[in-house]
């Protein structure tokens, strides 16, 4: 028995874990932030591998029976690969999952033009996994992809609404438009995006709806233990949330405050 782990390179998964409490405020959590190797969305795919691995076996000797990566990047380089190889040698009774299937599963239903456009590291860009989950799902669909290298480390130092930080995603929010002047849906593919959600509505053209993942994943993690009976028997459910960072616990604490309204009491883990 334990509670769900959810795992990030740093805050953005809070941004996730804020909307799975909402949808099982029952359900115990237990977050950990890699804040000290962020980013990871220029790390190459064996490094995402390896630091995605280290977290859940850490997040599994905590005694989580299930863990969610809350970080595209992680989901497109490290999941399948803990999916298929890792987990049935090692910890065949566990369970990891991810936020790139349960938010290509919904969003093609969202476009009216059927041209979507992406923001994401350049990780999940070039991993090309939004794009072969889209397939499956919504073949019908035009995806237009553009890759933000500064926007993780923009967020993490608390830059996002500098001059620089404005400036910064004016210019990638432009490019990603200019690949087609049909695209009427942006999903924001990296779990840190949905901080600057607002400001990035507020230079779109009003008809262009921004999809953040947070209630997506959330929905689809509780249809997951409908359908898992034998994993929610798993579940311990006394509402709790721990936190633990491999960074600063204190600037994790006042980071999460000020960036996503959340009061942690984070501690180290090395
Ligand atoms: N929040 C992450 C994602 O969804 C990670 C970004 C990073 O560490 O570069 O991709």
């Amino acid at each position: 028995m334990g509670a769900i782990g959810v795992f990030d390179s740093g805050y953005g998964g809070l941004t996730i874990l804020k909307s799975l409490i909402k949808e099982l405020p029952e359900h115990d959590f237990i977050y950990y932030g890699d804040n000290h190797r962020a980013p990871y969305g220029t790390r190459s795919f064996d490094e995402v591998y390896e630091f995605t691995l280290e977290a859940v076996i850490k997040l599994f000797e905590m005694g989580c029976p299930l863990v969610i990566l809350a970080c595209n990047t992680a989901s497109a380089k490290a999941l399948r690969t803990i999916q298929q190889k890792y987990l049935p040698i090692h910890y065949p009774d566990r369970r990891v999952l991810g936020v790139i299937r349960p938010s290509a599963e919904v969003v093609g239903e969202l476009s009216t033009s059927h041209h979507i456009g992406l923001l994401a590291t350049e990780g999940t860009v070039r991993s090309e996994s939004y794009r072969l989950e889209l397939e499956k799902f919504s073949p019908h669909i035009e995806l237009f992809q553009h890759a933000c290298p500064n926007w993780v480390t923009l967020i993490e130092s608390g830059q996002q609404a500098t001059e620089l930080g404005k400036e910064n995603i004016q210019k990638d929010v432009a490019e990603l438009l200019s690949l087609s002047p049909q695209i009427d849906t942006i999903i924001l593919a990296c779990t840190h995006y949905p901080i600057i959600a607002d400001y990035i509505a507020s230079i779109v053209p009003p008809h262009v709806k921004i999809i953040a993942q947070g209630d997506i994943v959330a929905r689809s993690l509780k249809d997951y233990l409908q359908r898992h009976h034998e994993m929610e028997l798993r579940l311990t459910k006394q509402g709790t949330v721990r936190y633990f960072t491999s960074g600063d616990p204190q600037l994790f604490n006042q980071q999460a405050a000020a960036i996503i309204h959340l009061d942690t009491d984070a501690q180290l883990i090395e």
